[in-house]
């Protein structure tokens, strides 16, 4: 798939932007605060209904339309795709009142939609600087790569992880009423069996994904290292009341066999199992203890946790396999080519990951990249790539 036009009004520091866009492998270059980033993110939103660095829609506003008295951003484009030739995708967020927040409108080829309607239609695979620290950072962290990836390819979990989210809050808020003894713990039965039914979607997604991306990540990662060393993905499920969350890994709670995956009625079980054991403390702490929004995925190499152990070196050539298996994956599961989006990527590896990576985008219908230094390109790659130049908001092919 591939975007044919992109229109964007007061988003960033694009007051206005109208930009057909090629198929192949277009890179943006310039100096630092032209815009680049801001590119990717716009499309970025576009596939997730998100922005995968603010979650308040208001830094996205231009600066120079925050004085008018409604102000509206829209993003908005034309996605070619194998599923259908033509797809118009558009959203505006839009302030319906002088003093009220930021309201979200979806309109796919006109017609008004909810943000679950559009997940699925543009799939994209950012790869960010930030991405590489993966290993190192929090387990929240983690679980965002996961929501993103599974959200944007299947609008169940994008649902359940909605649900979800709600019923964790309304949760919580009864556990703090129960230990003010302003409610009873059998009003929880009712929060109880929709936490476990959503709950239990997004374990199973996630066990489902972390056991293909394992596959394809170790067979990558034994590419790039020469055979050397054996990577692994574990899946640890927050079902355990005790689990840490310091981003070190809780060594009393066991990763899932991703070969052997939980059933469903499995998961409920133990969610259920969970949640009755932790009750108690729960009820004194006045918040859930257990479940998804607890899960943490680790890496290991030849049987060593990346995080306790690894280099940074490692750790990068670990993150960089785990992106190129979710491409991978995604291809597959969405029997298309995603749209590749790469920040400042390709200048944050050394010159034998970055030949690896370029040769393996290669095949995408549309890959965007960014850069300040387009000389970290080889000749031939330039060669066959778009070069544009981003100048204050302002994108011009480049001709040197
Ligand atoms: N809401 C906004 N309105 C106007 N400008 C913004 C807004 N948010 C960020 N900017 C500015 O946009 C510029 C471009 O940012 P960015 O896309 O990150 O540039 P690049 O990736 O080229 O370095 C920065 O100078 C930043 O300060
Ligand atoms: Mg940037």
């Amino acid at each position: 798939m591939y975007l044919r036009h992109l229109s964007l009004t007061n988003f960033r520091s694009y007051a206005r932007l109208e930009l057909p866009m090629p198929e192949g492998t277009v890179l943006l270059c310039g100096p630092n605060a032209q815009g680049k980033t801001s590119l990717l993110e716009a499309i970025y939103y576009l596939a997730t209904g998100r922005s995968p660095w603010t979650t308040s829609d208001r830094q996205l506003l231009n600066w120079r339309a925050e004085s008018e008295i409604l102000p509206f951003i829209r993003i908005s484009a034309e996605l070619c795709s194998r599923r259908s030739a033509l797809t118009r995708l558009e959203i505006t967020i839009y302030k319906a009142s002088e003093n009220g927040g930021f309201c979200k409108e979806i309109r796919i080829n006109g017609a008004k939609k909810r943000v679950l309607d559009l997940m699925g239609n543009l799939n994209v695979v950012m790869f960010l600087p930030q991405d590489l620290a993966l290993v190192e950072g929090s387990p929240v962290d983690r679980r965002r790569y996961l929501n993103v990836v599974l959200a944007q390819t299947d609008p169940n979990y994008a649902a359940a992880l909605q649900r979800f989210d709600r019923v964790l809050t309304q949760r919580n808020a009864l556990l703090r009423q129960i230990a003010e003894r302003r409610a009873t713990t059998r009003e929880l039965a009712y929060w109880d069996d929709q936490f476990v039914q959503a709950g239990s979607i997004l374990v199973a997604s996630r066990q489902r994904l972390l056991r293909d991306l394992e596959q394809l990540a170790a067979d990558i990662h034994r590419q790039l290292t020469n055979g050397a060393e054996r990577l692994a993905l574990h899946y640890l499920p927050g079902f355990a009341p005790a689990a840490r969350e310091n981003g070190q890994l809780a060594h009393h709670a066991p990763s899932l066999e991703l070969q052997h995956p939980l059933t469903p009625s499995e998961i409920e079980a133990r969610l259920r199992s969970a949640l009755a054991e932790s009750l108690r403390e729960e009820v004194v702490r006045g918040v859930t203890l257990i479940g998804p929004q607890r899960d943490e995925l680790r890496f290991s190499i030849n049987g060593r946790d990346l995080g306790l152990y690894g280099s940074r070196g490692q750790a990068r050539t670990a993150i960089l396999a785990l992106k190129l298996a979710e491409l991978a994956w995604m291809r597959e599961v969405i029997q298309d080519e995603p749209v590749l989006l790469l920040d400042e990527f390709i200048a944050e590896l050394d010159a034998e990951r970055r030949a690896f990576l370029l040769e393996r985008i290669q095949g995408a219908s549309q890959a965007l990249l960014t850069t300040t230094e387009p000389e970290i390109f080889t000749p031939a790659f330039l060669q066959k790539a778009l070069v544009w130049q981003v100048r204050s908001g302002q994108i011009t092919p480049f001709h040197s």
